[in-house]
């Protein structure tokens, strides 16, 4: 039986994503600080799949942790999703520099030190596959969110160059790239229901993705388009307007 790695798994996210990987017969291992507050849902994974569930702790920012935590597993996985991730509001993020490390920290530096460790091991094996979940913030830096957008940024070019160091050993990298998506996250936004995503479809691209081997997924297609346009905004106009 295969197995998938779950990294950030109490998040909406990353629940769906679990129960995608359980419906097709993966056994999941996931990952989160608090594994306290996965019980009830391990618990319904494992009677709703019939299939091994179990959570193990993992702490993103704790960096010294991670050769021990990956190194503890009782099974090593063939796929490994890397969820967790923090956005603040970006003026609060400013004004503090408590929550800007907390920022880079979480979703660039924490990200890159475990998938540095989980990319050697599948190197050495010659398989698996690694999806990271970015974001399309990462895109180009706007005002209203660019503490986090660098951070997403940094780790889609790191999700890049891994992909390119790894091809040679047979292990595939994918970058997911959501736009909108109504979670945890997102709740306070006003989000446009047209634009957003559930983490059902976040799950269903990223399983299509990882069978498929694709290498950069949008969600939904229309958000590469949106990227494109706001994308090749002259820096002289793009500077001026309230994003
Ligand atoms: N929602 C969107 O619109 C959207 C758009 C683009 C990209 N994304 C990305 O999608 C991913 C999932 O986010 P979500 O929307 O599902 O939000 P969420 O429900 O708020 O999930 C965030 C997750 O990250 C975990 N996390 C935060 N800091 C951590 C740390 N130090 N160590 C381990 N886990 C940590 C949280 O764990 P706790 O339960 O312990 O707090 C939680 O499981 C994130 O990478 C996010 O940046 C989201």
């Amino acid at each position: 039986m295969s197995v998938a790695l779950i990294l950030g798994a109490t998040s909406d996210i990353g629940k769906a994503i679990a129960r995608k990987f359980a419906e097709n017969k993966y056994q999941v291992l996931l990952a989160c600080r608090n594994t306290a507050a996965l019980s009830t849902f391990v618990s319904d994974m494992n009677i709703r799949y019939g299939i091994p569930c179990h959570s193990y702790s993992f702490d993103a920012t704790d960096f010294s942790s991670h050769e021990k935590f990956y190194n503890d597993l009782p099974l090593k996985p063939d796929v490994v999703i890397c969820v967790f991730g923090y956005m603040n509001d970006n003026e609060a993020t400013i004004a503090s520099q408590v929550e800007t490390l907390k920022t880079i920290n979480t979703n660039y530096t924490g990200a890159v030190t475990i998938l540095n460790i989980i990319a050697a091991d599948f190197a050495g094996r010659k398989q698996g596959v690694i999806a990271g979940i970015s974001s399309v913030a990462g895109e180009r830096g706007r005002q209203s969110n660019y503490i986090y957008g660098s951070a997403k940024a940094g780790f889609t070019a790191y999700l890049s160059g891994l992909r390119n160091k790894l091809y040679k050993s047979n292990v595939h990298v994918l970058t997911i790239l959501p736009g909108f998506v109504f979670t945890k996250m997102t709740e306070h936004l006003n989000l446009q229901k047209l634009l957003t995503a559930t983490p059902e479809n976040v799950a269903d691209s990223v399983y299509n993705a990882v069978k498929k081997r694709k290498n950069i997924v949008y969600i939904k297609w229309f958000w590469k388009w949106i990227m494109f346009i706001i994308k090749s905004i002259p820096e002289s106009i793009f500077k001026k307007k309230e994003l």
